[in-house]
């Protein structure tokens, strides 16, 4: 087993574990340090949403237009608000329509028309944000920096958000496949890559402070079939992966004429065995032609990989080395795992 060597990091203890928790304790403490996407920020209007991150249920919900997350209970009698609704600056619960206000603290009780108001009457909140087109949330105080895209703000760029995938899956599987340069020959020949083309060309690899970057260059292209001759034959196609602990992973494939697609994966862990992937996309190219073509082709290559992703065994990603073998082009798998074990994760993954 790989040794943890989180001596940099000091993760908080949550006291609480979700009910019905399917992790691992002592890796949920883990990833409930870092901020993790939720929802769409445009499907958070008026009215709150129901959603699940690390098994736990949460509400959120806009007051004044900022984001707020709390655990889908009401403290009152255990009624899940995310079915009540905004007003006057409240989250009205559906049962008996006491009102939240931004601090979480009860500010309303209608059926009494004066009184106290109990302190417990407290809902728990956990740190949101707004980043990319999606919301994020955090329940172990926000304490990871949130992943960086660049690529999203840059001037030139189109920024564009697919729909969701939903994965029976982990996320760490998930993750580790969107890096994984070998299977492209074999899962991906429909949509961009060639059965006929397997050989993975060396490639570099480094770690880096919170994951690895990993810069692969071969002919395999990536554009879809239809689209393939825009490129000249034998076009070196560069690829550089960039992964930030534990479910990050940008990639940068250059295209031919300084063309740019950066594609964010981020890979929500609703479960130890549900993923909902959310993927922004950043071009600075064809920024002008439908985008039903690029959620199409961006459904087509990951629900190729949803197919076998959901087939691996054992479901948890492997820490320990000796548990799987390694091939050559493995290299950047290789350095994820450590990345994961580095902060502690997967003690307990191998069952
Ligand atoms: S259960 Fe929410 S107001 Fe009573
Ligand atoms: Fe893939």
């Amino acid at each position: 087993m790989a040794t943890p060597q989180a001596s940099s990091l000091t993760f908080q203890r949550s006291p609480n574990l979700p009910r019905n928790c399917t992790f691992d304790p002592h890796d949920w403490n883990i990833l409930s340090q870092y901020w993790h996407p939720v929802a769409f920020n445009a499907d958070l209007g008026d009215k709150p949403l129901s959603v699940t991150l690390l098994d736990e249920a949460l509400v959120i919900y806009r007051l004044d237009g900022k984001v707020f997350a709390a655990r889908d209970v009401c403290p009152h009698r255990g009624a899940p608000l995310s079915r009540g609704w905004v007003e006057n600056g409240h989250l009205v619960c559906p049962y008996h329509g006491l009102g939240y206000g931004a601090d979480g603290k009860c500010k309303h009780i209608p059926s009494q028309s004066d009184g106290p108001i109990p302190d417990r009457l407290h809902l728990t909140t956990y740190p949101a944000q707004e980043a990319y087109g999606l919301v994020w949330v955090s329940l172990g105080g926000g304490t990871q920096p949130l992943p960086d895209f660049p690529a999203w703000n840059s001037e030139g760029f189109q920024q564009i958000l697919p729909p969701s995938i939903d994965i029976k899956a982990s996320a760490g599987r998930q993750t580790e496949g969107f890096i994984d340069v070998a299977h492209f020959a074999w899962i991906h020949h429909d949509s961009f890559a060639d059965r006929h083309n397997p050989v993975v060309p060396q490639y570099s690899v480094e770690r880096r402070d919170r994951g690895l970057r990993a810069e692969y260059v071969s002919t395999v292209s990536n554009f879809p079939k239809s689209m393939q001759h825009r490129a000249p034959d034998g076009f070196p196609w560069r690829r550089v992966f960039e992964v930030d602990v534990p479910f990050f992973a940008r990639l940068t494939v250059h295209f031919p004429e300084n063309g740019r697609l950066s594609i964010l994966n981020a890979a929500s862990p609703v479960s130890s065995r549900l993923t909902r992937l959310f993927v922004p996309i950043a071009r600075n190219f064809d920024t002008d032609l439908p985008l039903d073509d690029v959620y199409e082709f961006n459904r087509q290559v990951f629900e190729e990989d949803r197919a076998i992703v959901e087939l691996q065994c054992p479901e948890d990603l492997p820490i320990d080395r000796s548990a799987e073998a390694p091939i050559l082009a493995d290299r950047s798998s290789g350095a994820y795992r450590r990345a994961l074990a580095d902060i502690g994760l997967g003690q307990a993954y191998v069952r």
